[in-house]
């Protein structure tokens, strides 16, 4: 398939159709410029919740390290074959990777698509994070990259086939509205073991939580159209690689003080990864 850079925009501020190249602009005259690093910021200062919204600087760096190393590279091989499973690849496709961060998951995909035959297609990564969109736009130029956030995206309604959400936070009211009929939301989630010999040293005691429910999507029409399971262990994390992993994620945060200078005396660890991959369709109303 041809990658062609997206052209569904809508205003992040009223919603209106968004057009032009270096400079968008709607018809009601709000206008935003193409970044020199070749992202659009469409998040208006007044939906920031924080000056810094979602990832920082820090965190970027870390995760881009990490998923360098290949630890995920399972992870994205199974994205590419569930997504390709669903999508129609005969026609023009638009796919979304809504919380993308430094793009590492979309870029993979990038040159899974373009080996098939086909039409052409747009890919969007969005992220919250301005950090993040910059390290994104550096890694692929084919793709759109938009700092936006879930909660409205600022994408036209009806006008997108699959959105991606990997270890992230899912807007389901919103997906649904972009989505067009048949549309789907790909899921990637932690699983009751993911990362537990990291969790077994960073907490006194461990707790195991499934994927979170689907409640949520089902409120606004999803259901669950296919589940997979991928479980392995990784090859051994040296020490600088389980100060990133620790860095990139949620634990950094949540981990005792006493848990986090544990960790930092470990020269090598292997890692199970265990983690849920979710296909969500729109019920027929
Ligand atoms: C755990 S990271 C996962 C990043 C990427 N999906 C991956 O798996 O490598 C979560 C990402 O969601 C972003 N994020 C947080 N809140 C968001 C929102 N409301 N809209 C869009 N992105 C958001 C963060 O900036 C961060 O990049």
């Amino acid at each position: 398939m041809q990658i062609i850079k997206a052209n569904n925009f809508a205003c992040p501020l009223d919603g209106t159709p968004l057009l032009g190249d270096k400079t968008l602009r709607c018809d009601n005259g709000h206008s935003f410029d193409m970044a020199r690093q070749g992202y659009l910021h469409l998040l208006p200062v007044q939906n920031k919740k924080s000056k810094q919204p979602g990832d920082s600087q820090a965190m970027v760096v870390a995760r881009s390290r990490f998923l360098e190393e290949g630890f995920y590279l399972p992870v994205s091989d199974h994205l590419n074959a569930l997504a390709l499973q669903y999508l129609a690849l005969a026609g023009d496709l638009c796919v979304v990777d809504a919380g993308c961060g430094e793009g590492y998951y979309l870029d993979r995909f990038c040159d899974v698509l373009m080996l098939h035959e086909g039409g052409a297609a747009t890919l969007t990564g969005l992220d919250i994070s301005k950090p993040a969109v910059v390290a994104a736009a550096r890694r692929n130029k084919l793709i759109t990259w938009l700092v936006a956030s879930n909660s409205n995206p600022p994408l036209l309604p009806q006008s997108v086939d699959m959105i991606f959400c990997m270890f992230g936070f899912p807007d389901y009211a919103a997906f649904k509205k972009i989505l067009k009929p048949g549309g789907k939301v790909l899921l990637v989630e932690a699983a009751e073991d993911h990362l537990l010999e990291l969790r077994q040293v960073i907490y006194p005691e461990v707790r195991k939580a499934p994927p979170p429910a689907l409640d949520r999507a089902e409120l606004v029409g999803f259901s669950l159209v296919d589940s997979q399971s991928l479980t392995y262990q990784t090859a051994a994390l040296n020490r600088e690689q389980i100060a990133d992993l620790l860095v990139m994620t949620p634990h950094l945060f949540r981990a005792t003080r006493e848990g986090k200078a544990a960790a930092a005396e470990l020269d090598s660890l292997v890692l199970t990864v265990d983690l849920q991959l979710r296909v969500l369709g729109m019920v027929d109303m």
